[in-house]
């Protein structure tokens, strides 16, 4: 009969996957090396379709203000709140210099320097960023956020055969 056999089987092979996953991690993280000392970087964009995505219409943000928020998984007090503002290209820049393992941390926009590009949407204001060394990530202390985008109040008037463009259908709802 194969399916108590499978059923008996499945909860080892789980175990063994995890255990193997498992010792990958620590083999990869860096060996307690400098703990904490993090750069969060990442863009800041106007979406002037309110797309959620990038568009050739699409453009940075120079002088956006963001803040780096941290939380515990449990408590929902914040641990950490620190902000940045974007350089002539939309780029900010947060050094953050401690581990914040389970944390949920984010990038959240604050400010647009546009008043024509200002407003935000909830759950589409922000970006996660891991930022601890222990999650077997590689990545040399910097950290990249997904860009996030101001919306224009009121769409551009092409934006229908902009995103028309990008066929809508098959572009997922955030991105
Ligand atoms: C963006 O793409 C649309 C659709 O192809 C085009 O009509 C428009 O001219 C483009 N705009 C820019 C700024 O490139």
């Amino acid at each position: 009969m194969a399916r108590p056999r499978f059923a008996t089987t499945a909860p080892l092979l789980a175990l063994a996957v995890l255990a193997a996953v498992a010792s990958v991690a620590v083999a990869t993280a860096p060996a307690g090396k400098d703990p904490g000392g993090f750069v969060v970087t990442g863009r800041v964009y106007c979406d002037p379709c309110r797309a959620g995505f990038e568009t050739n219409v699409s453009k940075s943000i120079p002088g956006a203000t963001v803040s780096v928020e941290c939380r515990h998984y449990g408590a929902g007090r914040e641990s950490l709140k620190a902000e940045a503002t974007t350089d002539e290209k939309g780029w900010y820049k947060v050094e953050i210099d401690q581990d914040h393992q389970e944390e949920i941390c984010e990038v959240v926009l604050d400010k647009s320097s546009d008043p024509a590009c200002s407003e935000t949407e909830k759950t589409r204001d922000r970006s996660r960023v891991p930022l601890t060394s222990n999650n077997g990530l590689k990545q040399n202390g910097i950290r990249y956020a997904n860009p996030i985008a101001f919306f224009r109040k009121e769409p551009l008037a092409d934006c229908g055969s902009i995103l028309q463009k990008y066929d809508l259908k098959d572009a997922p709802e955030t991105p």
